[in-house]
Order: structure tokens, then C-alpha cells, then sequence
């Protein structure tokens, strides 16, 4: 099966936080998202509130008709409005105040004991619950333990090296390609434990293939690539264009 695409729409909350205002609508982002196909919504709410705020949470709630899935800490704060907004799914992730963008996957191992407990709160409350983990398997064994039903894998370092033509050539292609197989490796871990896998981070219309064709993943949460291109073809152009690099890499799944 193809993976699915949750489109990551954070950066049209950048642009309206850029000037304080009203506009770009992330309800009207979303909806174009889904309307182009995408298969669900993901936003971080930071504690910070860059990008996304509350109200985004409780408006996107009420209007996506696909699949919310809301990014946070495992803080009290953050479970409480989970809780009370009921997102489709919770993705658990680190948050460093003075990141530019979340910089690799939750520890799980140390800091077993809240996250643990943040999963049991949001999964009694009905919330799927996904952790966002490096392609690690002490990571991904601790996600399993602590009673994630998905883990995410943080694609990151994949992305770092793929990000130039320059580093997607020799030796960066090399280490692309060895990044791939521990992703790929990854994957197979957790499916053994039952776990559903999911891949995000720095993907891009040219990069994505290769993690496409790793049968294990089901699902991708893209964002900054995607809204980076809608500015020039336009949203809805742009989530087509991912969902078919996406179905394409799919093509060469073994
Ligand atoms: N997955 C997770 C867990 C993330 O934190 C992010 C960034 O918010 C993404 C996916 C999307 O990353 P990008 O914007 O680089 O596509």
C-alpha cells in the first residue's frame, strides 16, 4: 500500500505569526491540503507558541475531517490540551527552546517515567499516541514498552545528507545510502514489536523515494518542503506533487 501523507502545516501559522495577524488561514491551508488528498493534518504546538497556537488546535479540531495530528512534549501542559481537544493522534517529541526546528527524536529511555505516563493519559482518553524516536533500537524498544502505538522515525540526519546536489553525490551519497538501511532496519524492528511506522523530517519531493520504497512505513509527516513549494505552484499543487513522489517511491517497495 502507498504510505499516507499528513501534511504538516506549521509554516502557514510562520507567516501570520510573522506580522501578528490573520492571514494565511491554516483552516483554509488545511482544507486545501485534504482537498488535494492528503490523508491528515499534523501541526506542533510548541511551547513557545511560534507557529501554531491553542486556538489553531480547537479550530482545526472542529473543521479537518481527516486526521489530526497534533506534535508535542510530553509536559502536563501540553497533555491537558490534548486531552481536552481530543486530536485523532499525539506525537510526542523533544523540544529545545532555542531549536530552529525539532533536532531529533525523543529519549525515550531517559525520561522513561513522564513519557510513559503521558501515554497511558492520552491513550485512555481515546488519542492514538506516536513517538517521535531516532532509527535506534533502544529507542524504538523503550516507545514500545512505555505503550506507543507508533513510533515515527526521525529522518533527520537522512534528510542532512540529501539536502544538496553536491551532498547527494560521492561519498554524501554513500552515507545516504547507509543512513537509509539503518531506517530501513529500524522499520523492521519495530514492526516485530508491533508497532506501526511512521517517518518525518526534512523530506523533500527529492529525497523521499527511497523511504517510499521501505515497506514498513505507512505513513509520512512532511511540511516544511511541501509549503515551501505551494508558494511558488500553490498548495494544492504541491501536496499532489508529494503524494505522487510518494507513490512513486512506493513503486520499488520489495
Ligand atoms: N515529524 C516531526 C516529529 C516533526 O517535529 C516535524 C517538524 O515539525 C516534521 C515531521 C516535519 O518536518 P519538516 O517540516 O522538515 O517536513
Amino acid at each position: 500500500m502507498t504510505p499516507k501523507l499528513n501534511v504538516n502545516i506549521d509554516h502557514v501559522a510562520t507567516i501570520r505569526e510573522a506580522r501578528k495577524t490573520i492571514e494565511p488561514s491554516i483552516i483554509t491551508a488545511a482544507v486545501m491540503c485534504e482537498q488535494a488528498g492528503a490523508n491528515g493534518i499534523t501541526v506542533h504546538l510548541r511551547g513557545d507558541r511560534r507557529h501554531i497556537q491553542d486556538r489553531d488546535i480547537e479550530l482545526l479540531r472542529d473543521v479537518v475531517t481527516t486526521y489530526l495530528n497534533v506534535e508535542m512534549t510530553a509536559s502536563n501542559e501540553m497533555v491537558g490540551i490534548a486531552l481536552e481537544t481530543k486530536p485523532d493522534a499525539v506525537s510526542l517529541v523533544p523540544e529545545n527552546p532555542n531549536e530552529v526546528t525539532t533536532e531529533g527524536g525523543l529519549d525515550v529511555t531517559g525520561n522513561f517515567d513522564v513519557i510513559r505516563n503521558a501515554v497511558v493519559d492520552l491513550k485512555a482518553a481515546g488519542i492514538f499516541v506516536s513517538i517521535f524516536v531516532d532509527p535506534a533500537s533502544d529507542q524504538i524498544e523503550a516507545a514500545h514498552r512505555a505503550g506507543a502505538q507508533q513510533i515515527e522515525l526521525c529522518t533527520a540526519e537522512y534528510a542532512e545528507l540529501t539536502l544538496s546536489a553536491r551532498a547527494a553525490h560521492g561519498e554524501g551519497e554513500r552515507r545516504a545510502a547507509v543512513e537509509v538501511e539503518r531506517i530501513r532496519k529500524a522499520s523492521e524492528t519495530a514492526q516485530k514489536l508491533g508497532l506501526i511506522v511512521a517517518a518525518g523530517h526534512g523530506l523533500t519531493y527529492r529525497n523521499v523515494g527511497p523511504l517510499a520504497a521501505i515497506p514498513q512505513i505507512t505513513e509520512f509527516n512532511i511540511g516544511h518542503n511541501i509549503i515551501s513549494r505551494a508558494v511558488f505552484v500553490g498548495l494544492g499543487q504541491a501536496v499532489r506533487e508529494m503524494i505522487e513522489a510518494i507513490r512513486l517511491g512506493s513503486g520499488n517497495r520489495a
